[in-house]
């Protein structure tokens, strides 16, 4: 956790003193959307049509497009591209608030500091190796190396890739010699210590090293790549030791470079190694990321969720890379984030692509991405054996796996004409081996609800989801109404989709400040907020739309009462009569929205 440099008091005061019209207006020009909701062209990305709004009154923004989403502090770090301390003293300074010091224990203190100084000495090491790759004599086979690896010298500077001499105190000496304690050292990772002795010396010797930053760009750590000579007999990579200001597995290499143009984008192109991700950025392709080799962990799909919403996979066609493409679903599965695969050639990663087609190359893949589903069946039927019954019932289970994943749509039929034609089976007859004993077990049950639904055809999700989005939204508009109806709502039953159930939870508890004390989560602090703009420019809303939309949820449950009855060979009469009410107290209440509307009018 960052040290809080200025008290939590200062924070709130900037919070209170800032315009967010204001701010916003200096970025992008707004227009009054409603009582309490401004809408514009969204600063985070290219748009025509304006999707970005705010809420002036909880100071919060977000865009419909991009998903962007946050306060005064993040949206000045994001357009100003600072950090946070940066960000607060900009605002106080343009709102006119004394910032006041956090009254640091010493500890916490010294703690601060120590943490500033290693990573200024991360920082001054990585600008170390980068002049030894330029300048030194013993770095011509790197930079001829890197050449020919199609590298060029203006990418390489960019992502300040670097050359570590071969002698065993370069760094050692040279920091110290900046005042920088060996113990320092140490901490930052820099040295390593020979077992017998306990001599310390430097970790990185004769390889090219690349700079690994944090999504703010400060350098965190480094990979060190050996040249492959004669009696090197270290792996290809080494990275900095684990420790608590360097973790591999959280990271996502040239986040920072790629944000902005991620952003724009709307996309994410995720690549497998370092090499790619200089290559795909030389060719223009700067809106790419990798993964450093890893299988993508959950805290590297938090950060690409931030960057894109749709994250194009590009990685390794071999077993490896498609491994990590599965372990990715799985991680991204329940988060908005769309997955899609870059077709490589077989063998090939995006460098060797750049290299041997160019840049036209490389963006012909991206641009012919396929959704991640549609790859999965594809990949099923051809690593499996279709030439005997035994091999396509092997495939059909693979299948049902992938299928169960997917709602009626133009694509499942794509997908099953596909599957039907390779297997030489006719639609119907794939289509109801697929749908036999779909039942609690294999992998993606759990994607699929609970219990006696899960046989039951819901109302789409699209639809339920929207109005119970519209639902929740009208409990921020109208508190009055909204407490109570929350208080009682049976959340599991009343509401379909998962994420709006955990808005909801947190609505419970938060309804007078929805945007407050969300710090934790980011996916749910990005749907609170954005139920929240919408719910700013919900001033018109009267009790009967309210009570309309709370009648919706009922009749949404009974109908699914009604389905799961049905599925058991139970009666219906009374849950149908139940139906009937509830949709004609519906009907009554819509009627009296519209009056009221003719009435405003
Ligand atoms: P690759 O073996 O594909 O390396 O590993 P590469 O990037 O193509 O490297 P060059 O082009 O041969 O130099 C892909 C990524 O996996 C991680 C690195 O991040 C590498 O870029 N990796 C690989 C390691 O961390 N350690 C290793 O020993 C190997
Ligand atoms: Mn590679």
């Amino acid at each position: 956790m960052e040290v809080a440099l200025y008290t939590n008091d200062s924070k709130e005061r900037v919070r209170e003193a800032v315009d967010m019209v204001d701010l916003v207006s200096s970025r992008t020009e707004l227009r009054k959307a409603g009582a309490s909701r401004f809408t514009g062209l969204c600063p985070f990305h290219d748009e025509r049509s304006p999707s970005f709004g705010i809420n002036p009154g909880e100071k919060v923004y977000y865009c419909f497009g991009c998903q962007a989403s946050g306060d005064a502090f993040t949206f000045v770090m994001e357009t100003e591209g600072v950090d946070f301390k940066g960000a607060i003293e900009l605002l106080a300074d343009r709102y006119k608030v004394a910032l006041e010091l956090e009254d640091e224990d010493p500890r916490a203190a010294e703690q601060r500091q120590r943490r500033e100084r290693l990573l200024e000495l991360l920082e001054r090491t990585a600008t170390y190796y980068a002049r030894q790759l330029w300048e030194s004599r013993e770095a011509q086979r790197a930079r001829e190396y890197l050449t020919q690896r199609g590298l060029q010298e203006g990418a390489l500077r960019q992502f300040r890739v670097g050359y570590a001499p071969s002698a065993w105190d370069t760094v050692l000496t040279a920091t110290m010699r900046a005042g920088f304690k060996a113990t320092e050292l140490w901490d930052a990772g820099l040295l390593q210590s020979n077992e017998k002795t306990g001599r310390k010396y430097d970790r990185f010797r004769s390889q090219i090293i690349f700079p690994l930053a944090d999504s703010r760009g400060r350098v965190r750590g480094f990979a060190g790549r050996t040249l492959g000579g004669e009696g090197d007999r270290r792996p290809k990579y080494v990275n900095s030791p684990e420790s608590d200001h360097f973790h591999k597995r959280s990271q996502l290499f040239a986040a920072d470079l790629a944000r902005s143009a991620a952003a724009k984008a709307g996309t994410v192109v995720v690549a497998e190694g370092y090499t790619d991700v200089i290559a795909m950025h030389q060719v223009g392709v700067r809106n790419s990321v990798c993964i450093m080799g890893t299988s993508l962990t959950e805290e590297q799909v938090a950060e690409l969720a931030r960057l894109a919403p749709v994250v194009q996979l590009a990685l390794d066609s071999d077993s490896a890379g498609q491994a990590a493409m599965l372990r990715a679903a799985k991680v991204a599965a329940g988060r908005k984030l769309e997955l899609r695969v870059v077709p490589l050639p077989k063998g090939e990663d995006p460098a060797e692509l750049v290299q041997r087609e160019g840049g036209e190359g490389l963006a012909r893949r991206i641009a012919q991405s396929v959704p991640f589903v549609r790859f999965r069946v594809l990949r099923a039927l051809e690593a499996g054996d279709l030439s005997d019954a035994e091999g396509k019932d092997r495939v059909l289970t693979e299948l049902r796996g992938i299928f169960a994943t997917l709602g009626p749509s133009v694509m499942r039929d794509e997908l099953l004409r596909i599957a039907a034609d390779r297997m030489d089976l006719s639609t119907e007859l794939l289509n109801s081996l697929l749908a036999a004993q779909r039942g609690p077990v294999g992998n993606d049950a759990a994607q699929q609800p609970q219990g006696a639904a899960q046989r039951v055809p819901a109302a789409p999700l699209g639809r339920r989801e929207k109005q119970e989005r519209t639902f929740l939204e009208l409990c921020i508009a109208l508190p009055d109404l909204g407490g109570p109806a929350l208080a009682e709502l049976d959340l599991d039953a009343d509401l379909a989709t998962p994420a709006l159930r955990r808005a909801a939870v947190h609505l419970r508890e938060h309804l007078s400040a929805p945007t407050e004390a969300l710090d934790e989560d980011e996916q749910l602090t990005a749907l609170v907020r954005a139920l929240a703009v919408r719910a700013a420019g919900m001033e018109h809303a009267s009790a009967a739309q309210f009570r309309a939309e709370r009648l919706q949820l009922q009749l949404h449950r009974i109908e699914r009462d009604i389905a799961a009855a049905r599925a058991r060979d139970e009666p219906v009469t009374e849950l149908a009569q139940r139906r009937s009410a509830t949709q004609a107290q519906i009907g009554r209440a819509m009627e009296q929205v519209m009056e009221e509307g003719t009435n405003r009018d």
